[in-house]
């Protein structure tokens, strides 16, 4: 068999999309294991039609740039049709590309000529919940209580005299109520339906055989158009305990009524079906905030997904002995079940590492966000360039979320009255929200939008960009051997061509207090200084790249250095 058919299953594809150019070094069905996959949340990545909004021309534009920093796959937030009330995780439909970001016709160009760069794609799939716009959804609204377009969701009568308390007490992942009511035709108050994040996105009842066919075709629309992977939103909370009962306080494992069920196993295991019946490795990523690592492991199972983003790793402070303890527990929970570990460092969600490794506080949770929090950005910056070297050397893939390799910290002047995301507005303003996340890139120039837009467009960028961001521009730090860029750059230049690093196995080296080192394969050592003193390197043939440039020979804190070693 042709290999390049083999691992991009392109004589799966539409016959029209079949005569693709492909790039013949794509060959590895394992390509998954090692892969650096780069994250594009699509509205704020680069416009290309001078609208204020990113979009898919505007990737295909930049897909040298992508090229160039050496990143095997990208994986897209959605870019489907979309109300935008949680920008784009309210899905109207899967198969119509959001007419802000372009068509589908663009979508399948971006996937090809990604491609053809050797360069895959994975596209966001969120089963948990749809659209108060979907068709289903109005559908359900407009019949009557009991009727079979209820049953795609989860409509219940109210509790109390009339019917106007809430069916149960579930918090919402966005904080406040999980139910909002409707109303009957006759203006009358009517049943409740449940949203586990905002009432723009009621979930879905995975117990109704239309739900598990709607996302199987999902599924093969995407595959048939050479998309190589599926990231899973929430993809631990689609299946509900059906009596809704409250959540009690002590919980054995499965025994949440909303979370972790196990049923949800038997889901992703007829997902994997259909992606192993396409040619190539077509893969499942799940996003699977859960605790428990063993429980975690379960959805990577070898008939299940393939990888699991690691949260445990991102929510650590930066403290040598809590990462190397988020280290050790995330290789011991992936072992038993064959699969490799993911390393991330943020995404659209959480606040970027600039900003969270220059706190008092180091760790990541949602609940501790709070505006005016004191940060000093050179520190994080510094010990960001340090924590991109560590992740990139650990074994197993690495996502990379746009503007990281900028060193972008969160944007955090963005004036209240433009905030957009509904984490702020459902904690009543206590929470920042994660627009300081998701504003637009700066490309070049020196003053906003910094290229994000064509030169002259009347339209300013959907969420403002920081005044202060001329030195974080890809035209400015493209040209200094100093910056993130460039250190990113090199990382994954040396990360793809060293065949210990990606998929494999670490070893421990014993190291002073407040220092990681392990070797990975022969010939390599990674080193972080976590303590607050310089520390001297182990023996080395030579220096492959350090996050800070050494001190009299020695690495010095906050930093971390790849070393070739003789053995
Ligand atoms: C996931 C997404 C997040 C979204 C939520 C609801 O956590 O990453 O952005 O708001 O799911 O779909």
């Amino acid at each position: 068999m042709d290999t390049a058919v083999l691992s991009t299953g392109i004589a799966d594809r539409p016959t029209e999309l079949q005569s693709l150019p492909i790039n013949p070094s794509i060959v590895d069905p394992l390509w998954w294991r090692s892969a650096v996959i780069y994250q594009i949340y699509i509205r704020s990545f680069a416009d290309g039609n001078g609208d204020g909004t990113g979009d898919l021309a505007g990737v295909r534009s930049r897909l040298g740039y992508l090229r160039d920093l050496g990143v095997d796959a990208l994986w897209f937030t959605p870019w489907y049709a979309s109300p935008l009330a949680d920008g784009g995780y309210d899905v109207e439909d899967y198969k119509t590309i959001h007419p802000s970001f372009g068509d589908l016709a663009e979508a399948e160009a971006l996937i090809r000529e990604a491609l053809a760069l050797g360069i895959r794609t994975i596209i966001d799939v969120v089963p948990n919940h749809t659209s108060a716009e979907d068709p289903w959804f109005k559908a359900a609204l407009a019949s009557p209580p009991g009727s079979p377009e209820r049953e795609r969701f989860w409509f219940r009568p109210g509790k109390g005299e009339n019917g106007d308390e809430m069916p149960n007490h579930w918090v919402s992942n966005f904080s406040g109520d999980t139910w909002t009511r409707t109303t009957n035709p006759d203006g009358t108050p009517g049943e409740w339906y449940l949203h586990l994040f905002t009432p723009e996105q009621p979930d879905l009842n995975w117990n109704h055989p239309d739900v598990k066919a709607m996302f199987e075709d999902v599924l093969r629309f995407w595959f048939d158009r050479g998309v190589a992977g599926v990231r899973i939103d929430s993809a631990a909370l689609l299946v509900k305990d059906p009596d809704l009962p409250e959540v009690p306080e002590d919980i054995e494992p499965g025994q949440h009524p909303n979370t972790d069920r196990d049923e949800l196993h038997d889901i992703y295991r007829s997902w994997r079906e259909i992606a192993d019946s396409y040619q190539g490795a077509r893969i499942l990523v799940g996003e699977i905030w859960l605790p428990d690592s063993e429980r975690f492991a379960k959805y990577l199972r070898p008939d299940e997904m393939h990888t699991a983003f690691n949260f445990d790793f991102m929510a650590r402070p930066w403290d040598a002995r809590e990462l190397r303890e988020s280290i050790d527990s995330m290789l011991a929970a992936h072992a038993p079940v064959g699969a490799p570990s993911t390393w991330v460092l943020s995404n659209h969600d959480v606040t970027r590492p600039v900003t969270r490794y220059g706190r008092a506080d180091t760790s990541f949770a949602f609940a501790t966000k709070r505006f005016n929090t004191p940060t000093d950005l050179a520190l994080g910056l510094r010990r960001s360039r340090a924590a991109a070297l560590l992740s990139a050397a650990l074994p197993g893939s690495l996502y990379v979320y746009q503007g990281d390799e900028l060193g972008l910290p969160e944007a955090e002047s963005i004036p209240v009255e433009v905030l957009q995301d509904p984490m702020y507005f459902r904690s009543d303003g206590v929470d920042p929200g994660r627009d300081g996340c998701r504003v637009p890139l700066p490309w070049s120039g020196t003053r906003p939008p910094y290229g994000f837009e064509p030169d002259g467009s009347a339209s300013a960028p959907w969420l403002p960009q920081p005044d202060d961001w001329a030195g974080l521009t890809v035209a400015a730090e493209a040209g200094d051997s100093a910056s993130m860029l460039s250190l990113y750059r090199t990382a994954l230049s040396i990360r793809r061509s060293h065949p210990a690093l990606g998929d494999g196995t670490l070893t421990w080296v014993d190291a002073q207090d407040g220092v990681l080192s392990f070797t990975r394969g022969l010939g390599f050592q990674s080193v972080t200084n976590l303590s607050d003193v310089p520390v001297e390197l182990p023996p080395h043939v030579r220096l492959l790249l350090s996050s800070t440039p050494l001190e009299n020979g020695l690495l010095p804190s906050d930093s971390t250095a790849w070393l070739r070693t003789q053995h």
